[in-house]
């Protein structure tokens, strides 16, 4: 999940090397040893490959900023001049550096470790390139919906066809599985849930199925709440990603059994700790010991976590998996 390293002494001093988060990104050397990092820390099965969603946005040229203690920034589109900036093509390749970075950890990790590519789902790119941040109450780019349909359509095609290119690239790479992260989900009524989320994120499977993509997919609705069975029963997806509200018995009707559940305890429990985190942690993996479980938690990991606790988690799931 996003951020991890921030609790990692070893990736802030690696951080602190780079011009800007940017910059990161755009390192292979730098990017990929950031995203080694928590495997030889805690040995866990899987890495998820160091970039961000929002690369996307820079790649098609729109100007994409991340600020100490606000988060990213990003240009604003206001027409559709603001989506032809760059060719399709060109705006692929210039994420080139990220599938070079993939290239390289695939070759350092063992070949008993999967690498999970990732993109931003187009409606949760689209908000931040029409409100020009996250985190606010997403009434602007919900309101391009209604009132501005024509260029939310497009900006959606354009970030579909984009984010298919760039995944591809990534599993040519040497990409494992894929995520596809809509981090914000929550709060659409279910027609916009409908045509913003479930649409763009299964025309984006389906199109990299057309691709001949065949590695496994994990959706993650973020806030999908009593929604999440439209997005598993419509989008092609192998695998979903939930988030803390979820509980286990709506997961129960909302999911195929076939499809992979992943997630999803609290970062703030995780912070907590101590005997309410094990009992959690155990609930979890009971909870879904009869289907493909990975275990996951329901949003980021915060910089304040404690070492110790994600120590205490991966005993816990070696444990209950064995
Ligand atoms: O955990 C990882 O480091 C894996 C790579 C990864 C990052 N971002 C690196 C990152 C992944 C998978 C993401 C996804 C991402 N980025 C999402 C979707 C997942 C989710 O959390 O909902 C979203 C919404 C973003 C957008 C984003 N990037 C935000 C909101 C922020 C700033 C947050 C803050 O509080 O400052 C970022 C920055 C970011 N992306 C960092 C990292 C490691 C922190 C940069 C730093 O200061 O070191």
């Amino acid at each position: 999940m996003r951020q991890a390293g921030r609790h990692l002494p070893e990736y802030l001093e690696l951080r602190a090397q780079a011009k800007d988060f940017l910059d990161f990104c755009y390192s292979p050397s730098m990017a990929a040893e950031a995203t080694l990092q928590p495997i030889r820390r805690y040995d866990m099965d899987a890495a998820i490959l160091f970039a961000d969603i929002l690369l996307i946005l820079d790649a098609i040229g729109l100007d994409v900023r991340f600020e100490k203690g606000v988060g990213p920034i990003v240009e604003t589109v206001n027409d559709e001049s603001d989506l032809n900036r760059v060719p399709m093509e060109k705006a692929v390749q210039r994420l080139s550096p990220v599938y070079e970075t993939v290239d390289r950890v695939r070759s350092k990790l063992d070949s008993n470790k999967a690498l999970i590519g990732f993109c931003g789902a187009p409606w949760t790119v689209a908000l931040y390139a029409i409100e020009g941040r996250g985190g606010t109450d997403k009434s602007t780019a919900r309101s391009w919906a209604y009132t501005n349909a024509d260029l939310m359509n497009k900006l959606l095609d354009l970030l579909i066809e984009a984010s298919a290119q760039y995944l591809s690239e990534q599993v040519k790479a040497g990409a494992d599985a894929l995520m596809i992260f809509e981090s914000w989900a929550e709060g659409l009524p279910s027609d916009l849930f409908q045509s913003l989320v479930v649409e763009p994120n299964a025309r984006l499977v389906n199109r990299l199925r057309e691709m001949d993509i065949t590695v496994p997919i994990i959706g993650f609705p973020r806030g999908a709440a009593t929604m999440l069975e439209a997005y598993t029963s419509q989008v092609a997806v192998n695998g979903v990603g939930l988030d803390t509200a979820i509980n286990p018995a709506h997961v129960a009707g909302a999911v195929p059994n076939t499809m992979a559940v992943q997630g999803h305890l609290d970062p703030l429990l995780l912070i907590a700790g101590g005997d309410a985190m094990d009992a959690r942690v155990r609930e979890l993996l009971q909870a879904y010991s009869g289907r493909p479980h990975i275990f996951n938690l329901g949003h980021g990991v915060r910089p304040e976590t404690p070492i110790a606790h994600v120590e205490r988690v991966v005993e816990l799931v070696r444990e209950g998996a064995t």
